[in-house]
């Protein structure tokens, strides 16, 4: 099994809009068996709650479920537990070495690093453009899923 973590600041908005979307993409190339997928927070500040619904509604609009997404804090033992941990911006990112201890392995990457955009997800709790954060979930979830291909010898047949 191939274990994916998205992470961001709150766990609302933009890293279970990625775990929502890149699911939907793993169900449509049927490798559910394969991959499996979380999100979580930099914060404790959502433990429990569900998506904002300016992401749900995002969700919605698209037909991809958000049932079960529900606000987790990033824990210790994620590093061990997860083969691709995906920070949403540099900031996640940063926080993610500093938790596990860990200033450059590879399997902790910002998630627009693997498009051409090299760039941030934008947070809609700030912007509030969940159309424009979730054009580029879409595509960074793409990528994720070419990478993983790439990578994993259990997925080429
Ligand atoms: P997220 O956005 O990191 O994409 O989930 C945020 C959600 C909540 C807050 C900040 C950002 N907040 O301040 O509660």
């Amino acid at each position: 099994m191939i274990n994916v973590l998205f992470v961001c600041l709150g766990n609302i908005c933009r890293s279970p809009m990625a775990e929502a979307v890149f699911k939907h993409l793993v169900e449509k190339e049927n490798l559910s068996n394969h991959v499996q997928v979380d999100s979580a927070a930099t914060s404790s500040w959502h433990i429990g709650d569900p998506p904002h619904r300016g992401t749900v509604a995002k969700l919605n609009e698209y037909n991809i479920s958000s049932n079960g997404l529900t606000g987790r804090q990033l824990q210790k033992d994620d590093f061990e537990n997860f083969d691709y941990i995906i920070g949403m911006d540099e900031n996640n990112v940063g926080d993610i070495r500093q938790m596990f201890g860990q200033p450059d392995h590879p399997k902790i990457i910002r998630f627009l690093n693997l498009t051409n955009h090299q760039k941030d997800v934008p947070d809609p709790y700030y912007t509030g453009d969940f159309q424009e954060t979730y054009d580029l979930v879409s595509e960074g979830c793409q990528a994720l899923l070419e990478k993983i291909k790439m990578e994993q010898v259990e997925l080429s047949s």
